[in-house]
């Protein structure tokens, strides 16, 4: 050992055992929020239309009676992690109150650009377990994670769960919706000169309907697997086109290649 090693004592030595700490537990966030997700906490506070208090909260959520204190203390890492502030409503006595942050408006269900499908989906034990298996997979030689975890590739998965493939392609679809309205509005030149583009592995076509309704002269292509794109009807400037793409794509002036996941396949 390095003479300097092992010789942490007093702040150092507790600031060293926080920062690992603080490692250990960081899936304590994902997982308050994925459970605040599941009791529906954003949109009750989005519903009050003011400031809700603790046991306004705890009086609309179906939660059972003897599990009210645990409420606060889910509230406290959801505040500390930036879902939620709390707010005194001028007036009320009962003091402060719970209001949504910009971050927790993705969460509501009436928000078009919600990215709630997402986050359950990937918070779902079928993509978390394979983060299990990661040292696992580097010292084997199977493709990912989730290979390793589930014996066979995600799309194989997929391609056998209708449940599976569709709970996924929704989640990719509103991560998609969010991308695609800043993708049109702020991207416009991209597009330029182009007469088609085709998206490979395009999903169901979220990003690509959105280019096709503002590009109308654009010719676009969705194409991903066959049973993603299985009896999805495209329009005038948009089809959709079932393959593989390690196998060959279809011809275009652009090719768009939009992912988000890592240990996948
Ligand atoms: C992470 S998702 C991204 C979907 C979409 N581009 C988006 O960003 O919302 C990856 C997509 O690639 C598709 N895909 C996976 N393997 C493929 C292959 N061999 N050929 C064509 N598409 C594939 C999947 O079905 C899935 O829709």
């Amino acid at each position: 050992m390095h003479e300097a090693e092992g010789n942490l004592h007093g702040a150092e030595l507790l600031q060293a055992q926080a920062h690992v700490w603080n490692h250990i537990f960081n899936f304590i966030n994902s997982m308050s929020l994925k459970c605040a997700i599941q009791l529906g906490i954003p949109d009750a506070i989005h519903n009050h239309g003011k400031p809700m208090t603790l046991s306004e909260l705890v009086a609309v959520l179906p939660i059972h009676p003897s599990k009210a204190p645990g409420v606060y203390r889910l509230m406290r890492i959801l505040v500390h992690s930036g879902f939620f502030a709390t707010q005194n409503d001028s007036g009320e006595t009962e003091g402060e109150g719970y209001v949504l942050t910009n971050a927790s408006q993705l969460l509501i269900k009436d928000n078009p650009l919600s990215v709630t499908p997402f986050l359950l989906a990937m918070l779902d034990p079928i993509l978390t377990q394979p983060w299990h298996y990661v040292s696992a997979w580097f010292q084997n030689d199977v493709s990912s994670s989730f290979c390793t975890a589930h014996q066979r590739t995600f799309w194989e998965f997929a391609g056998n769960e209708t449940k599976l493939n569709n709970f996924f392609n929704e989640a990719m679809a509103s991560d998609a919706r969010l991308v695609s309205s800043v993708l049109v509005n702020e991207c416009k030149g991209v597009f330029e000169g182009l007469n088609s583009v085709v998206d490979v592995g395009g999903g169901t076509g979220t990003v690509a309907k959105a280019i096709a309704k503002e590009f109308q002269h654009l010719d676009c292509t969705v194409f991903d697997l066959p049973h993603v794109v299985a009896g999805l009807e495209g329009s005038e400037n948009l089809k959709y086109l079932g393959g593989d793409m390690f196998e060959a794509i279809p011809q275009a002036d652009a090719i768009l290649l939009k992912v988000k996941c890592l240990f996948f396949n």
